[in-house]
């Protein structure tokens, strides 16, 4: 996979840029990078705040040589290298909440969102990545749930070292995804940098459904075991949050 990268002002969304590029018949590694986003997407359907100046959003297309039960790592992909270029580039350190969001001190820094789409050339994916650089990236009613690079490292944010180290470090992720034992290796590494793939009480919310348990690991192909008082449940979507036990008074 070979990154190039194009660079706009303001977009829409640099996800729905790349879809139309793979729909014209771009190449694996095309990638855009905004200023700004005016209709940025995350994860089930919500909006992704994206000011002027605030944010990394980027986007990158896949067209992966895999068979379809791997595709579900492509995120683990991408919070891997994500996770190595912040620490790279701004010595912030990440943990991973299942599947693919990147906390720091327990708050939100960076999301992940990945589309399937059908192209002329066959199946392909729009990875984003949105990573927030200051706290302006968010509204601020979030601060006690978001954060940012420039508040985590304590100094401003340099855009262009995080997108340099980024790219390299899903050309490597992504290319271990293709070997042979990939998959396994990339669940490890994923799982050690996870606070969340084990013995985390978790509450999971998905439509009008919510499970809570402990997490007891991940499957091969992504999908988070949780052990409720039913038994052991397979969640493949859904919103997890971090449950405090109750505090006992003694
Ligand atoms: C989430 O946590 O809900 C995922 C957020 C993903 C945001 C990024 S910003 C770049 C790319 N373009 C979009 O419209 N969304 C992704």
């Amino acid at each position: 996979m070979k990154p190039r990268v194009l660079r706009y002002e303001s977009l829409p969304s640099t996800n729905t840029e790349v879809a139309r590029l793979a729909v014209d018949g771009a190449e694996e590694g095309v990638s855009v990078v905004a200023d700004e986003q005016t209709a940025g997407r995350g994860r089930l359907q919500r909006a992704w705040s994206s000011p002027k100046g605030a944010g990394l959003y980027f986007s990158i297309l896949l067209r992966p040589k895999l068979a379809l039960d791997r595709w579900p790592l492509i995120t683990f992909v991408a919070a891997l290298a994500t996770g190595d270029a912040l620490l790279e580039a701004s010595e912030v350190q990440t943990d991973i909440k299942w599947p693919n969001d990147l906390l720091a001190n327990d708050r939100k820094i960076c999301g992940i969102l990945a589309e399937a789409i059908e192209t002329p050339a066959g199946r392909a994916v729009v990875l984003g990545i949105g990573i927030n650089l200051t706290n302006q990236a968010f509204p601020g009613d979030l601060v006690n749930v978001a954060t940012s690079v420039a508040n985590e490292s304590g100094r401003a944010a340099e855009r262009e070292a995080i997108l340099a180290a980024l790219l390299q470090a899903l050309a490597r992720w992504y290319s271990l995804l293709h070997e042979p034992e990939g998959a396994e290796k990339i669940v490890a590494a994923w799982s050690s940098r996870s606070s969340y793939a084990t013995g985390k009480l978790v509450q999971v919310t998905n439509g009008d459904e919510t499970l809570q348990g402990h997490t007891c690991g991940v499957e091969s192909d992504g999908a988070l075991r949780l052990e409720t008082a039913q038994g052991v449940q397979l969640i493949r979507a859904g919103d997890v949050t971090s449950v405090r036990p109750a505090r006992m008074n003694v």
